[in-house]
């Protein structure tokens, strides 16, 4: 028997989870963890596992399985995913719930390599389908470096364990990042489709699982107000702005030589961009989803002049807060002459009626003033101000900005008299809808979200084969360009990025807002 998701009513990506009436509970199932020792898996695919047991999301049932090459004794894997557990969970911790996982929890020591640690594998899943009514539903999470995916996948055909069968499935989770340029990706998705059927490969942006993106699809679709001028007869531009203040910590092994277009807005930008661009969906099942965000990611158009429409930068030693931190050239295991970009910015039009004319800058980067990212959509300026200039000289274009984090929410930013002054004066004022203070749940961690999905089979909130080649084509280009170049513009760690990302929205008439 499959899980309860298999209808179509569960393919709705705006239902609240916590909807009693409707409660989306995963079925006899397991989840097999490769790369358990990982940070991802510790600090969020672990604690996301306990938080939906906890919310009474997993059935009583539900297996996890760990698979590493470290050579620990299963008490010992036990102790860790508690740790982990502990340390990062986000609902309070209780011991019913943990001694209840804990019965479903097994570990297998091998590498992936090795056929023989297939076969344990595949014998401890059958223990679980035996003993724990599993009933041969079982997810496998590739939280491995895209290096060692293919051997993993022909392992698990090998050893039977890929194929669904009659009323149980398998499914795979693949991380980001997937490939890293077109051809890759294509040659990563021949690869996985040799052992998966497509409907069985779910592809993780974690972005799409965040609460406040999907509340962009209720903010549009929801609303009468928002529609009608979210086109280029009220428009003027949209900021799409991924900023963190973390350096790359101890990821020089993965960041340096993929750097932080490919990172990031091959994959999150470009879908916050697709979901902030596309039109409304005829439902909100996964193939009306998808097509809309194909459309907006075919529409796509690259700046004629990269030199002058895109810019790179990497941070230089500077200060986070009372902190002076290391220039990226100084971090542990980045080449000292690397010319890997940690910020990114780019234009992008898009080609359709409703947003011809209306450019898409996105931009992210690591050790920058502070995290946030948000989505802004700036209007034009009203076409008559019938007010003395004195009195509007501080005066910006109205705005909607959707918070995804931290403080998630919206904001409006329009002009206001001020109160009292004698003669006219407006300036700008912004009205603020914050989550934290309208709903008492805390949001679900984009992981919760995901990972739920996959166990009930439900796909919108997962990126497609083709939105990932086209986010590729739209990004190969650029990736060409900068290779051309030499090292990034350097920017001090704590300050706003390069000065060419400012000269490249001067060049145009605008600025960054300043998040
Ligand atoms: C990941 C990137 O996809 O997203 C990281 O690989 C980045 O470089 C992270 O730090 C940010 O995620 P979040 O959810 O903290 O915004």
């Amino acid at each position: 028997m499959g899980c309860m998701s298999e209808t179509t009513t569960w393919a709705n990506p705006l239902r609240d989870p916590r909807d009693l009436r409707l409660p989306r509970i995963a079925g006899p199932c397991s989840l097999v963890i490769f790369g358990v020792t990982g940070d991802l898996a510790q600090k969020k695919l672990l604690p996301a596992v306990y938080d939906l047991a906890n919310r009474g999301l997993l059935p009583p049932s539900f297996g996890l399985i760990g698979f590493a090459r470290r050579d620990w004794a299963a008490d010992h894997f036990v102790d860790v995913v508690k740790e982990a557990i502990q340390a990062h969970c986000r609902t309070p911790f209780r011991e019913s719930t943990w001694n209840n996982l804990l019965k479903g929890i097994r570990f297998v020591q091998g590498t992936f390599d090795d056929p023989a640690a297939f076969e344990r594998l595949s014998q401890t899943v059958q223990e679980l389908d035996r003993d724990r009514g599993t009933r041969g539903n079982h997810a496998f999470y590739m939280s491995v470096p895209p290096s060692a995916f293919p051997v993993v996948a022909k392992q698990l055909a090998a050893s039977g364990l890929s194929r669904s069968s009659e009323g149980a499935w398998r499914r795979v989770i693949i991380e980001k990042p997937f490939g890293h340029d077109l051809k890759s990706a294509q040659e990563l998705d021949r690869t996985v489709s040799e052992v998966f059927d497509p409907s069985s490969v779910f592809r993780i942006d974690h972005y799409l699982g965040k609460e406040t993106v999907q509340n962009l699809l209720a903010l549009r679709f929801a609303n009468s107000m928002y529609e009608p001028i979210w086109n280029s007869n009220y428009v003027d531009h949209v900021q799409i702005t991924m900023a963190e203040d973390i350096g790359i910590e101890s990821r020089a092994g993965y960041f340096d030589g993929i750097g932080a277009a490919r990172d990031v807005i091959q994959n999150h930008l470009l879908q916050l961009m697709a979901l902030t661009a596309m039109e409304e969906p005829v439902s909100f099942a996964a193939e009306d989803l998808t097509a809309e965000k194909i459309k907006v990611l075919s529409a796509i158009r690259l700046p004629h002049d990269l030199s002058k429409h895109t810019a790179r930068g990497q941070y230089a030693q500077g200060w986070q807060g009372s902190r002076e931190v290391n220039g990226y050239l100084d971090e542990k295991g980045v080449d000292r002459g690397s010319t890997t970009e940690t910020y990114a910015a780019i234009r992008l039009d898009v080609d359709t009626r409703r947003w011809a004319g209306v450019p898409f800058y996105l931009r992210t980067g690591k050790r920058l003033g502070k995290r946030v990212t948000e989505i802004a959509v700036v209007f034009k300026r009203a076409p008559h101000l019938p007010f003395e200039s004195t009195a509007v000289q501080e005066l910006g274009n109205n705005a909607i900005v959707i918070r995804v984090q931290p403080d998630e929410g919206v904001t409006m930013r329009f002009g206001a008299k001020v109160p009292g002054a004698t003669a006219m004066e407006v300036r700008d004022v912004s009205m603020d809808f914050s989550y934290g203070r309208s709903f008492t749940e805390s949001s679900p961690e984009a992981y919760e979200r995901l990972i739920l999905d996959v166990l009930l089979g439900d796909p919108p909130l997962f990126p497609t084969t083709k939105e990932v080649d086209l986010s590729w084509r739209i990004l190969d280009p650029i990736e060409e360009f900068w290779s051309t170049l030499g090292q990034p513009q350097p920017y001090r760690a704590g300050t706003w990025g390069p000065a060419e990302a400012d000269q490249m929205l001067a060049l145009d008439g605008r600025h960054w807002r300043m998040p």
